[in-house]
């Protein structure tokens, strides 16, 4: 039986997150409808997606018996209260990155897919890219030895769209890109937390973040540095260097399609499609879509490879970098 998905938000990760299911097995997924702020603009973005039900609000989409799961697409300040919605109607969700604007909301999200025994997830895609996968099966085998520096980066110049720059609306390079970084070590650690936090970086005009650089330290000598920046393009790699090997992801790190291992270079091509996409190499967005569909085929209320623990440990570090940097004062 397919998965039978529900759409928050008529916005751009929408569209590439429509674009990318429709590239799966039609008996496998199936968009039963949408739902946005704006009818009309909803109306507009099914039709030119040939998803037949728009909803007169989030509210009726998530009372559709009809819909397993809700993929809210919509701008993070958002996302705790369409979450918890959704999950107190007992829908499944997969939620954008970040899962919410601080720790103590993802804390209540998480503990709201507790109490409703529903399955929720935030939707870093690049866990499922083949790419991600490859490296996971080298960690596990211990083939890298053990990890002893992670170095991640993501740079682009976002601070043309006012989104980008808002505090208001969740802007900084942290919240917005930096969090693949501090992802993409947690995975490299298998999960754990840092012995200690460093942060150093600029904050833009508006008070939020525009770049900022992470050390994360774990015991053992270990550690992890991370950058993000809104001004300017970065090479935007990711490597993983162990004491018996290394692994390079040479672009884009959150959504790669080559894998360097020892040396030795692996390429991935895209599920392809002709429809217009938003962000690179958008039609991966299909391998969460996928790996959410067997999560729920299993009845699990978690992903194994995307742990609600490592959304909270996320959130944690994310929310220590803001206080460092002084964007925030005080723990949530
Ligand atoms: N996985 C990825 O590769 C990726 C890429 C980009 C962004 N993202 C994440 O996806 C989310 C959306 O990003 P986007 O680039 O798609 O943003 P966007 O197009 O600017 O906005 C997405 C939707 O958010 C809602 N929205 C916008 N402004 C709002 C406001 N002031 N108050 C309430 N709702 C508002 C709107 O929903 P309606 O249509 O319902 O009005 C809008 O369509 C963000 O959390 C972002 O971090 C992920």
């Amino acid at each position: 039986m397919a998965t039978k998905w529900g759409i928050f938000s008529a916005g751009k990760i929408s569209n590439d997150f429509v674009v990318a299911l429709q590239t799966l097995p039609a008996q496998d997924h199936q968009i039963v409808g949408l739902a946005a702020r704006d009818f009309n603009r909803a109306k507009e973005f099914a039709q030119s997606h040939g998803i037949l039900k728009v909803y007169n609000s989030y509210e009726e989409l998530a009372s559709d018996p009809d819909i397993d799961v809700i993929y809210i697409g919509a701008i993070h300040p958002v996302h705790k209260n369409l979450g918890l919605m959704c999950m107190e109607k007992g829908k499944n969700v997969l939620c954008e990155k970040p899962l919410a604007m601080n720790l103590a909301e993802v804390k209540e999200l998480i503990s709201a897919a507790r109490n409703h025994n529903v399955f929720l997830m935030e939707a870093f895609w690049s866990r499922f890219f083949p790419v991600y996968e490859q490296i996971r099966s080298l960690l596990n085998q211990k083939a890298l030895g053990e990890v002893k520096v992670v170095q991640a980066e993501f740079g682009v110049n976002l601070l043309h769209i006012p989104r980008a720059v808002d505090k208001e609306l969740g802007g900084g390079a942290l919240l917005d890109i930096g969090c693949y970084c501090v992802q993409f070590a947690l995975m490299a650690f298998s999960g754990e937390k840092p012995e200690s936090i460093t942060a150093r970086g600029y904050l833009h005009e508006t008070g939020v973040d525009e770049t900022v650089t992470i050390i994360l330290q774990y015991s053992g000598k270990r550690q992890a540095i991370l950058t993000s920046t809104l001004v300017t393009q970065m090479p935007n790699r990711a490597v993983i260097c162990g004491t018996k090997g290394m692994v390079q992801i040479p672009s884009f790190m959150w959504s790669p399609t080559t894998i360097i291992v020892n040396g030795e270079e692996t390429k991935y091509p895209l599920p392809p499609t002709t429809k217009h996409l938003n962000f690179w190499n958008s039609t991966g967005l299909s391998y969460e879509a996928e790996h959410v569909r067997q999560c729920l085929l299993k009845g699990l209320k978690e992903s194994p490879v995307m742990s609600l623990a490592e959304s909270e440990l996320l959130a944690s570090i994310m929310e220590e970098v803001h206080i460092q940097l002084g964007i925030y004062k005080n723990k949530t």
